[in-house]
């Protein structure tokens, strides 16, 4: 495992010094326990960077789960699989969601992809690293716990974000994977995000606890990237198959993950956008 994680690291450094001037940053989403949120936290965290300005990949890297496909109600031709079968490039197996956000689908069905080998996982790195430089931000959405894939992808990454909720059987197993992934590689940039807290002080002292744990026995530095709310409406746009930003853009959750966005880009707070967006919003609102 760590032979290949060398291997790909090395890509993405030789690829970085090439391309220097149009970095892509490439960030894991991941989580200890399962279903804290890790799908639609990537899924929706994409839209708001997009709006923002930047161009986005998400990638569904929980490979045989079609997460992301799910929750936009979209199904895309060719997947991951096809990719990693040498049947398809990293090119042909880009699709669009609403938005018109780029992801690469997961597959679904396909359980025998869950163990890629070396060589498909090889394939995968190389095809990935030929993106470098046509996305601002490529994320990739993986499953929960510490696969042999998902340890790729994280120690391939600039930066990981942990997710988790404020239960203590969600924050011990966020504790465990950072403590798991630093035992393989300490080079590894962590960022916590609060999933589905109480109130923003909940969220507060659930990522506080968990960074002085991570400091005080690990010397990891665990800062946090914020606290989205508990917030019946996430449900609601999973049972439509459609992005809470898109369907409840109003929502308390969609606002947390928009500001979190927002705070990520070193937006200041003032202005609503960035790019083109942002310059008209700005002009508008002089002239207004
Ligand atoms: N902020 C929130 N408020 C309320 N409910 C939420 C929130 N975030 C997630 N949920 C609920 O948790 C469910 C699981 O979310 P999601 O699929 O994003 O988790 P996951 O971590 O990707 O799961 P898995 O580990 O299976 O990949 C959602 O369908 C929704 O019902
Ligand atoms: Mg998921």
């Amino acid at each position: 495992m760590n032979d290949q994680a060398e291997a790909l690291r090395k890509l993405v450094k030789q690829h970085s010094a090439q391309y220097n001037e149009e970095k892509t940053k490439f960030i894991s989403v991941t989580s200890g326990k399962g279903g804290v949120g890790k799908s639609n936290f990537s899924l929706n965290f994409s839209i708001a960077l997009q709006r923002f300005g930047k161009k986005v990949l998400v990638i569904d890297a929980d490979i045989g789960m079609a997460n992301i496909d799910v929750l936009m109600g979209t199904s895309s031709r060719y997947n991951l699989y096809h990719l990693v079968k040498n049947e398809k490039t990293i090119w042909d197996i880009i699709s669009v969601g609403p938005e018109g956000l780029h992801y690469i689908a997961g597959g679904s069905g396909l359980l025998e992809l869950v163990r890629l080998s070396d060589d498909e996982v090889n394939r995968f790195g190389t095809e990935i690293m030929k993106l470098q430089g046509h996305y601002d931000y490529i994320i990739f959405d993986t499953g929960a716990g510490l696969s042999k894939e998902t340890a790729q992808f994280i120690t391939a990454s600039d930066e990981t974000i942990v997710v988790t909720t404020p239960e203590p059987t969600s924050i011990t197993d966020a504790y465990a994977l950072i403590k798991m992934v630093h035992s393989i590689d300490a080079s590894v940039q962590f960022k916590m995000v609060v999933n589905r807290s109480g109130d923003r002080s909940e969220g507060e002292r659930t990522a506080a606890s968990i960074a002085s744990a991570t400091k005080r026995f690990l010397n990891v530095d665990l800062p946090s990237i914020g606290n989205i709310y508990d917030d019946p409406h996430v449900s609601k746009s999973v049972k439509k198959q459609m992005p809470l930003l898109v369907i409840f853009p109003e929502s308390d959750a969609a606002k947390s993950i928009i500001a979190i966005a927002k705070e990520y880009l070193n937006i200041p707070s003032n202005s609503s956008s960035t790019g083109i967006k942002g310059f008209l919003h700005k002009l508008l609102k002089r002239t207004r």
